[in-house]
């Protein structure tokens, strides 16, 4: 047993703040069953008390016992997907998950991150973790230790390094708690590969409340633009001041601060948060970002870029 994770087991058992490591982005842990440590949580991460946190356990058996009715669905697909980046919302059970960690809804999401700390961390603590990700609310997720220092720095007790998150951006989320299932996050996870188990329809407003779902969030501090290929050059030219790029194609010489991304989507979610971190502390007045292909392999780094494009 690492002896950082058997402490961190032990500030969070006494009501601490945890930040750690997982396959999607860094999260943010608090005892779930602790109300108090669960408002600092919020405190810390600036974040409205009435949006619900994911939970995080070790295994199905000890998420789906925080749930009063798990449906076949659930079971199918966390069989094939857990410890992994997908997240379900169930009806909760009111007995464990309490309205301090549902936003007082009457659904839980639950999820088994699979990043071997996080899973060592999650036996160790042998209960649920609230943990959002590891920033403040609305800026753009945590994918390394540094990223969770630079954000949060001594408002967290202790945080855990396990390198550069492999997936990089949030989990999916799929919502079970009605009739229908409804693809509430795309993320980590693809949609066709989830319908291969389950049909899905997309969200509608009736869809109970989540923060991913706002319009501008994931969002880096400088203005930033989504732009077609073939209008780059031209938003280039146009613009006076200083401008950061993030795109496909090699450097233009009139750019300040170009960075190139990877053509595939799975490359392109590892480093999409690096990179709208390094463009955000480039002093530039605007970034300008390529638009990927409108292809369904793309729809969760195409919902990331046009929240953090919201302000625009
Ligand atoms: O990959 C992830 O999911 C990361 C890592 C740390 O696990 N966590 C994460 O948490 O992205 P957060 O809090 O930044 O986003 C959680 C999303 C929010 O949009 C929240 O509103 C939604 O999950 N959510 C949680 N419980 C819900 C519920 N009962 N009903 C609807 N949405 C819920
Ligand atoms: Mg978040």
């Amino acid at each position: 047993m690492n002896p950082e994770v058997r402490r961190a087991a032990e500030i969070l058992r006494a009501g601490g703040l945890v930040a750690f490591p997982t396959e999607t982005v860094y999260g943010l842990g608090a005892d779930a069953s602790n109300a108090k440590a669960v408002a600092r949580l919020y405190a810390v991460k600036r974040r409205p008390a009435h949006h619900p946190v994911i939970l995080h356990f070790d295994s199905a058996e000890r998420a789906f016992s925080f749930s009063r009715d798990v449906p076949q669905e659930a079971k199918m697909l966390a069989k094939k997907f857990w410890p992994g980046p997908l997240t379900l919302i169930l009806r909760r059970s009111k007995k464990r998950a309490g309205d301090f960690v549902t936003g007082g809804q009457d659904s839980v999401g639950l999820r088994v991150p699979s990043h071997p700390v996080a899973q060592e961390l999650l036996r160790e603590f042998g209960g649920a973790l609230a943990a959002p990700s590891a920033n403040r609310f609305g800026l753009v997720s945590p994918t390394t230790a540094a990223h969770v220092r630079a954000d949060l720095g001594a408002d967290v007790d202790l945080g855990l390094d396990g390198g550069a998150s492999e997936v990089g951006i949030e989990s999916t989320i799929v919502d079970l708690s009605g009739d229908a299932a409804v693809l509430l996050r795309p993320g980590g996870i693809s949609k066709s590969s989830l319908e291969k188990i389950v049909a899905l329809k997309e969200k509608n407003t009736a869809s109970p409340r989540h923060s991913g779902g706002l319009e501008q969030h994931y969002a880096p501090r400088t203005p930033a633009r989504l732009v077609p290929t073939h209008r780059l050059d031209q938003e280039i030219s146009k613009w006076k001041d200083r401008v950061a790029v993030l795109a496909f194609s090699r450097p233009d010489e009139r750019v300040d601060y170009w960075l190139r991304m990877p053509r595939e989507p799975q490359g392109y979610a590892q480093k999409l948060y690096a990179a709208l971190r390094e463009l955000d502390g480039a002093g530039c007045a605007l970034i300008l970002v390529e638009s990927p292909p409108e292809t369904p392999d793309w729809a969760a780094i195409h919902d990331r870029l046009s929240r953090a494009c919201a302000k625009a």
